[in-house]
């Protein structure tokens, strides 16, 4: 995989191509709409159904399995992830984590033996349908990685690489200063932005991916483990980034450590391994506030992860 489809997840074939992501070609719709009276879904607890005001839902995926060949990860996922809130998927290592955030982004699809069933709507429209620019997704839809991936080019060149392979040129000094405050970096490398990333620590390092992420302004941030390299400090910068930037973006995080997903996460998806049939495959097992998963889960199972009785 290249350092390109990593970070961005645009293909190769796109890259330095800004003519094809003309704005004309924006077909997914993601303007700010009214918030919506939350349906009773399985996963919202009766009294959130009925009293109160839930965000929209950015994704809605329904009866989700993935496959790797013959090999199912992911059985039959069905969650909403809604507007400006930190969604934390966790669970137990290979019950389909990542696999679930990188469906979000069609960033699987470059694996040949990934199959995916059921839907997964972004504002409405099937992520997977036939007429999807997948540049276009993913230029909404940022990814940050477990170790942070900076490519060996200068701090500021970080940053304004995708605004300017995407044809945003514009105010660009602007937006690298703009991308890397949001990304709570900028005072600790303002005065040294043409020195080579690769020359920062881990934890200034990750920032500097969220700040290339956050550039060319997404809608919504996947993480994938973005801390878990990080030592403590490091750690709790990232931390208090996700906070800052809640409600700005809709962020969805990957983490297996409980302590951060109680600390960031406004809801919480419990995904485990089970067995049907023969093999354990990834299984959605609750979905709630956060504060619900980890002060009185629903399901035994839930409880004895939070709570460390886990094998
Ligand atoms: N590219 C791949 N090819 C084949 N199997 C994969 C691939 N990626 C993940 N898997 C398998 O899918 C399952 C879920 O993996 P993953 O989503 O990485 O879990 P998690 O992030 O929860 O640890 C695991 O059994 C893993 O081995
Ligand atoms: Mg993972």
């Amino acid at each position: 995989m290249s350092i390109d489809d990593q970070t961005f997840g645009v293909p190769p074939e796109t890259n330095g191509n800004g003519k094809r992501l003309a704005p004309g070609r924006v077909r997914i719709r993601t303007e700010p709409l009214p918030g919506v009276i939350g349906s009773p879904a399985a996963t919202e607890s009766a009294a959130e159904a009925h009293f109160h005001v839930a965000p929209e839902a950015v994704f809605e995926a329904d009866a989700v399995n993935i496959f790797y060949g013959s090999k199912q990860a992911l059985t039959d996922v069905s969650m909403r992830i809604r507007r400006g809130q930190v969604t934390a998927l966790i669970g137990p290592s290979g019950c389909g984590k990542t696999t679930f955030l990188r469906s979000l982004n069609r960033m699987n699809d470059s694996i040949p033996a990934f199959r995916i069933e059921g839907r997964i709507d972004y504002h409405g429209h099937d992520i997977y349908g036939s007429n999807v620019d997948t540049v276009e997704v993913r230029r909404r839809i940022g990814m940050v990685f477990q170790k942070p991936n900076p490519f060996p080019k200068s701090i500021y060149d970080n940053v304004a690489w995708a605004p300017k392979n995407l044809g945003m040129r514009q105010a660009m000094h602007e937006r690298v200063e703009k991308a890397l405050r949001g990304a709570a970096l900028w005072d600790e490398v303002k005065d040294r932005l043409k020195d080579s990333a690769l020359g920062l620590s881990g934890g200034q390092q990750q920032r500097l991916c969220i700040a290339r992420a956050i550039a060319i302004e997404p809608d919504v941030l996947l993480l994938d483990e973005p801390a878990s390299a990080l030592d403590p400090i490091a750690t709790g910068a990232i931390e208090d980034l996700i906070h800052s930037l809640k409600g700005r973006f809709t962020i969805c995080i990957v983490t297996h450590n409980m302590q951060q997903a109680a600390r960031v996460a406004d809801r919480t998806a419990f995904f485990s391994l089970e067995t049907r049939g023969e093999k354990p495959t990834g299984t959605l097992i609750e979905f709630d506030d956060t504060e619900k998963i980890f002060g009185s889960p629903r399901d035994p199972r839930t409880r004895d992860y939070v709570t460390g009785r886990f094998g």
